[in-house]
């Protein structure tokens, strides 16, 4: 039928199209998902939708009137067989299964976002409950529900996970106390600002990936004008590298007391300040009456709560009343709190519950045990949790971030070694302010005492 000649031909045409497609992938991955697999993923997912629904029970049961063809057998005038089938047409009330409807799927750089809209009585939740299950059905990797209109449903589908490259970011944006530790799993910079969450919870088992996203917090801040404070009482070796950087290093329990003592005189000063000028924080002060913002970084908080004997339990008893009057009065006097733990739980001490509820924005990377992960993401949505118990080991630094909004993302910081911190340390010594300059210690009488 066909010559050789023209079987090599087409031969040759296949090959040259399978290479083509697998090397469009390999060196523009992007452009041949837009172009090639989203479409092809597009019509396989509304081809399927009906099955998949109905098999994650998404569908509901209708009663509805359809036009059915029946075969009846026609009997002969004399004889008990049938002489001939005809097809008759009836109208009949059936039960249908009612997948809820898809909206127009649209591609993203990691995956596709698609609308839906409910069935009567379905909520967001149902979807949520399985996600786990669309997932699968579908190849991805996961699948998000996000909550949008009254009726609707959005449902963001990640084909791989996109966190296990992180590429790399720019750790300083021009705004001051923000920095740009790594990635959302969106494929956006993460953000954290310190302006809106002042007080963070770093939680994480060892090796999970913290140091590393204090690292990217301290480059990240290095070069803006802030003073650091570093809490180290693992003997400093976690925060030694930055001191150049840092207005004071304190490694042993007493040097905490005096540190968290001078930290706690200079908020009086500054709440002075802002009473004799009659605003409410430090950003409404005149600017040059403007104190420059404080970020204290407490590695290893259950250090700063252990007892060792009687005689610490007095020191101990200090420091967190110290830490929570700071994380109370810090957001409108511009002293800001990062505290790292395996977990903070109240095991650790009175105080430490109170302490934690003012730490408002929370990161918690891979935990040992479920109840840490709740303990430090709270009653967040349930999927938060979920997602936090199913961080692997194989990658550190990915995390589930929460801010005081209930909203959460999985992300990831960006690989940040502590030479690279360090560098950025060096390179911004000379914006280091010192400790003296820095907290006004002494007694401020209150406007309000001076009129007593
Ligand atoms: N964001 C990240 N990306 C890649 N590797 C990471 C990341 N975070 C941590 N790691 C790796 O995991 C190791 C342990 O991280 P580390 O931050 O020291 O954990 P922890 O302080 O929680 O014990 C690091 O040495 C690094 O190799
Ligand atoms: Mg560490």
């Amino acid at each position: 039928m066909f010559d050789k000649a023209t079987l090599i031909e087409a031969l040759a045409v296949l090959v040259a199209v399978v290479a083509g497609g697998l090397a469009w992938r390999r060196f523009h991955p992007l452009s041949f998902w837009l172009c090639v697999g989203f479409p092809a993923r597009a019509v396989w997912l509304y081809a399927t939708w009906q099955h998949v629904a109905s098999a994650c029970k998404l569908t509901h049961k209708r009663r509805r009137w359809r036009v059915t063809l029946d075969s009846v057998p026609v009997l002969g005038a004399a004889s008990r067989e049938a002489t001939a089938i005809v097809e008759r047409r009836h109208l009949r009330r059936v039960e249908i299964e009612k997948a809820p409807r898809l909206g127009l799927i649209r591609p993203s750089q990691h995956g596709w976002r698609l609308p839906i809209r409910l069935n009567d009585g379905q909520i967001p939740d149902d979807f949520a409950k399985v996600a786990e299950r669309l997932a699968h059905a579908w190849r991805a990797h996961a699948v998000r529900v996000l909550d949008s209109k009254p009726g609707k449903v959005v449902l963001i589908a990640t084909r791989k996970d996109p966190l296990v490259t992180v590429p790399p970011v720019d750790p300083t944006p021009d705004d001051l106390l923000t920095v740009r530790p790594g990635v959302l799993e969106n494929g956006r910079p993460w953000v954290i600002d310190f302006k809106t969450v002042p007080h963070w919870l770093f939680a994480g088992a060892t090796q999970s990936g913290k140091s590393t996203l204090l690292n990217a917090i301290i480059r990240g801040l290095a070069p803006q004008p802030v003073a650091l404070v570093g809490f180290d009482l693992k003997g400093g070796v976690e925060l030694t590298p930055y001191v150049v950087r840092m207005s004071a290093l304190a490694t042993t329990r007493s040097a905490c007391v005096r540190l968290l003592d001078g930290l706690v005189s200079e908020l009086t000063h500054r709440m002075a300040d802002c009473r004799e000028h009659g605003v409410r924080n430090v950003w409404r002060l005149p600017e040059e009456l403007r104190p420059i913002p404080i970020v204290a970084v407490v590695d290893e908080v259950a250090e700063l709560f252990l007892i060792a004997d009687k005689a610490e339990k007095e020191e101990v008893a200090k420091t967190s009343v110290a830490l929570l009057r700071i994380a109370q009065l810090g957001r409108a006097f511009g002293v800001y709190l990062i505290v790292c733990g395996q977990r903070i739980g109240s095991d650790l001490g009175p105080g430490v519950t109170a302490l934690r509820s003012q730490l408002s924005g929370r990161v918690c990377h891979r935990v040992n045990d479920p109840e840490t992960a709740a303990m430090t993401l709270g009653d967040m949505d349930p999927a938060a949790l979920e997602a936090a118990r199913a961080i692997p080991a194989e990658t550190p630094g990915v995390a589930i971030v929460a801010g005081s909004d209930g909203s959460w993302h999985r992300a990831r910081s960006a690989l940040t070694t502590e030479a690279d911190a360090e560098a950025a340390a060096r390179a911004n010594r000379h914006l280091t302010t010192p400790w003296a300059h820095l907290v006004r210690t002494g007694p401020r009488a209150l406007p309000d005492d001076q009129a007593a």
